[in-house]
């Protein structure tokens, strides 16, 4: 004990788990989790996605079970990405009223949409034959503004279908004003847009590429998501254009390795921040777990409780219903 401090004894608080209980000061809600869910056309069984144990590409009826047990959970919301069986250049099933991402927003909402908020993928990746998010020039780039067009009208499909919330991903310049003004025109002018604001070009994305079948098939992303290194300022300036473009949610991607980002969005913006444990955040906790090297149950515990300190509002992780159980 020091003697210039005799009263000080931080350990008073710690002392035992109701006292711990009653001073915690960060706290996970089922609410706030929302599941990430991958549906497969073509598909008679559930297939596991080999670098993310317990995570499935589902059939029509594997999700729809899967969305029940994260509703009875209490999980806040799911977020769904769509593989077709048939890809190309334009990603053509991206925006079909029957293509299966469409399809199964309408299962889903129809069975779970009153006791969670079922929410679109909006990106091309999965539904084109390159891999890329969004249409190529001649020369192989990705092109901003032709791609934003197909984006408008895939948020108005997902819409149409039942989808509660529209969230683009792909990182193109003026994403979300183009999908606000397209939905706004097709009478949807009160369905959110989730921004998928600061989005690094990230190799933790590296399972959900095995997940959601949409590795590119050359070249890489650096072009469009931000850089890991990028400058400073840089998620600001996304977060501000994504705001005056009438996002509603923004969300910060991957989590772990952009904790400062997260806390730099939540104390600027007056909206709620979403962050993204995504598929590697994922996959080294599973891996190193099934090595026997580390307390599974608590380490995931611990990232999302360090998630949520960093200030994140929302949480996109594949645990959603698993944790939502626990809590
Ligand atoms: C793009 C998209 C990606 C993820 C979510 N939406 C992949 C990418 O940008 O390459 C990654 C999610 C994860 O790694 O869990 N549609």
């Amino acid at each position: 004990m020091s003697a210039e401090f005799p009263a000080a004894r931080p350990r008073r608080l710690r002392r035992n788990p109701v006292m711990r209980r009653m001073v915690a000061g960060t706290r996970l809600h089922p609410a706030e989790l929302i599941l990430p869910a991958f549906v497969k056309e073509g598909i008679s069984d559930p297939q596991p996605v080999s670098s993310m144990p317990g995570v499935f590409q589902h059939t029509r009826d594997s999700l729809r079970k899967a969305a029940h047990e994260a509703a009875e959970a209490g999980v806040g919301g799911l977020i769904l990405f769509g593989i077709p069986a048939v890809k190309d250049a334009r990603g053509s099933a991206a925006d079909d009223p029957e293509g299966i991402l469409q399809q199964a927003l309408r299962d889903v909402n129809a069975e779970v949409g009153d006791a969670l908020v079922v929410m679109a993928d909006t990106c091309l990746d999965e539904f084109t034959d390159h891999g890329h998010c969004g249409l190529l020039t001649e020369s192989g780039e990705v092109d901003n503004d032709a791609t934003l067009e197909r984006y408008a009208s895939i948020a108005v499909a997902q819409a149409r279908a039942g989808s509660q919330m529209v969230a683009p991903s792909g990182m193109m310049d003026g994403q979300v004003g183009v999908i606000r003004a397209a939905l706004d025109e097709a009478g949807f002018q009160d369905l959110p847009i989730m921004g998928y604001t600061a989005k690094f070009a990230s190799a933790f994305f590296g399972p959900f590429r095995e997940a959601a079948e949409c590795a590119p098939q050359f070249g890489d992303r650096s072009s469009h998501q931000q850089d890991p290194a990028g400058p400073l300022g840089d998620s600001l300036r996304e977060v501000r254009l994504d705001l005056a473009e009438g996002a509603d949610i923004v969300m910060v991607k991957p989590a772990m390795s952009y904790l400062d980002i997260i806390r730099q969005f939540r104390d600027t913006v007056d909206v709620p921040v979403a962050a993204y444990q995504v598929s590697g955040e994922y996959a080294m906790i599973e891996a190193a777990a099934a090595n026997g090297w580390i307390d599974r149950d608590r380490m995931i515990m611990e990232s999302l409780l360090g998630i949520r300190r960093a200030g994140a509002d929302l949480i996109l992780t594949y645990w959603a219903t698993e944790v939502a159980r626990r809590l």
